[in-house]
């Protein structure tokens, strides 16, 4: 249990790290109080423009993908009917999800995670995130809200891990349900502006 803890302070520390609070210091305009106010690749884009963006997207796949590697390594396993689970994998997927949402660095004021879940997804079931990232870019694409894209590749990445091919774990939905509860409960800001037909498009 001490190493599925150490897992999870690891990756909860470097994904603490939080390149769009890092990217706003740097141009000299905090995130939080502009554009929707989160520290995220979208409000990054939105106004920090594009060069920043690609540091932010760079580095939250990075950490991403960095912690899972050193969930690996950590190497804690657990049996789950009759396959294996690498626990402290998952525990330092979660930490840098929650680290770059609430960053222990910066007043924990951070993102909505959803970059940083959609890597440390790739690395749980690629197939599955690509998938997913296929309906983000269709909604994206046909209604402009990143936020509508994201909620629902959330959703569906939460259904479609349910069907057998995938071969996913009970340790892996709890998981899946615990991320998709974080990015989507980040997201309610954006689901009343939604509602209320007054959310952000995306524009260049
Ligand atoms: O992942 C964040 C995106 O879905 C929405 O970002 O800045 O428009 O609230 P934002």
């Amino acid at each position: 249990i001490l190493k599925i803890f150490s897992a999870f302070a690891l990756g909860y520390l470097l994904g603490s790290l939080n390149t769009g609070v890092i990217a706003g210091k740097i141009y000299g305009k905090d995130l939080s109080s502009h554009g929707s106010k989160s520290a995220g690749l979208t409000n990054t884009l939105r106004v920090l423009g594009k060069t920043a963006a690609a540091f932010v997207l760079a580095g939250d796949i990075l950490k991403g993908i960095i912690a899972c590697i050193i969930g690996l390594r950590i190497g804690v396993y657990v049996h789950s009917g009759e396959t294996i689970v690498c626990a402290s994998l998952l525990a330092a997927g979660a930490g840098a999800v929650i680290g770059h949402n609430w960053p222990v660095y910066f007043g924990f004021k951070g993102g909505k995670g959803a970059l940083t879940a959609a890597a440390v997804m790739f690395m749980l079931n690629w197939v599955m995130a690509l998938i997913c990232l296929g309906i983000f870019l269709i909604i994206v694409r046909l209604t402009r809200y990143v936020s509508l894209g994201t909620i629902c590749a959330t959703i569906f990445f939460v259904a479609i891990s349910f069907i057998p091919v995938f071969g996913n774990t009970f340790y892996f939905h709890i998981f899946a349900f615990l991320m998709a509860f974080i990015v989507i409960f980040k997201h309610r800001e954006n689901i009343k502006r939604l509602l209320s037909g007054t959310e952000n498009k995306l524009t260049f």
